[in-house]
């Protein structure tokens, strides 16, 4: 249980159709003082398992949310709007590293960096949280304890760069730590009940890691359920001193 959120809180995820956002609605819907849970995704009618958690649980609201449509990000934000007041916890899980339509893959040389895979990489990645952030701080404007979760990855580390390779991804997930970092000053000053952080889920089994799980040790390869209860962990012991950070699934520190 989340002890340091109020008794009724509300909380957002994006990227809800599977992978990671999908168990953040699973394990905050399994917690009593979530009152509400909207879960946006891009084509809620296509997202077969939160339609389903939807059927028998009135306190999950599924929401169409693609990050990359700012315009949709606008409706969606009238949408939740119209089911609360107010937000305590904004998780944002979407997230891209291949496929799509602009065929993203993870670039193993600077030979395979394709234009219109660095746009789509970046505007779900770092833009996507970004504008989210945008269009839901009224929602967080309130006096209660917040947090704004932007879920990144340690590969988006500059200083931890030791292998190469994913130029969109790595690129991308930097800018999205960057952008988080230059939020988290703005809001230290102007929402001071939001603490604003990037995360590291660490390697989860999920759609995204599939293609490169090969080489990973079964410790190291965590299932959806440990990955959410690890970050959960972490969301619940944030303070305002943290803001700004950028931390992996054990509370620990990442460099930028
Ligand atoms: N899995 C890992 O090992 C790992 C490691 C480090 C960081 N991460 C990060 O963790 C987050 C979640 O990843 P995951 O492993 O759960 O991936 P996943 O299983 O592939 O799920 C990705 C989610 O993002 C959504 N999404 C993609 N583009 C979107 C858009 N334009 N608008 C809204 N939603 C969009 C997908 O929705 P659709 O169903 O509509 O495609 C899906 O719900 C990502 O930010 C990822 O970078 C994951």
């Amino acid at each position: 249980m989340l002890s340091s959120f109020p008794d009724g809180s509300r909380a957002l995820v994006t990227g809800a159709s599977r992978g990671i956002g999908f168990e953040f609605v699973r394990q905050l819907l399994a917690d009593p003082r979530f009152e509400r849970v909207f879960a946006g995704c891009r084509e809620p009618g296509q997202a077969g398992a939160l339609a389903s958690l939807a059927a028998g649980e009135p306190r999950l609201r599924p929401v169409r949310l693609d990050v990359a449509d700012e315009p949709g990000i606008e409706a969606a934000v009238a949408e939740v709007a119209a089911g609360t007041d107010r937000l305590h916890l904004v998780v944002s899980c979407a997230g891209v590293l291949h496929g799509g339509p602009a065929a993203m893959a993870a670039e193993k040389r600077l030979a395979d960096v394709r234009h219109a895979a660095l746009v789509a990489g970046f505007a779900v990645n770092a833009f996507g949280p970004l504008l989210v952030a945008k269009h839901f701080e009224r929602l967080l404007a309130h006096r209660e304890r917040a947090v704004f979760a932007s879920i990144s990855a340690r590969v988006g580390s500059i200083g931890d760069n030791r292998l190469g390779g994913w130029y969109a991804y790595r690129g991308a997930k930097a800018a999205q730590n960057m952008f988080t970092r230059t939020l988290a000053i703005e809001w230290a000053r102007t929402r001071r009940n939001v603490v604003c952080v990037a995360l590291h889920p660490g390697t989860t089994d999920t759609d995204l890691s599939r293609p490169f799980q090969a080489n990973v040790p079964p410790e190291k390869l965590f299932t959806t359920g440990r990955t959410v209860r690890q970050l959960l962990e972490v969301i619940d012991r944030l303070t305002p001193a943290d803001t700004g950070s950028f931390l992996a699934w054990d509370g620990s520190r990442i460099p930028w």
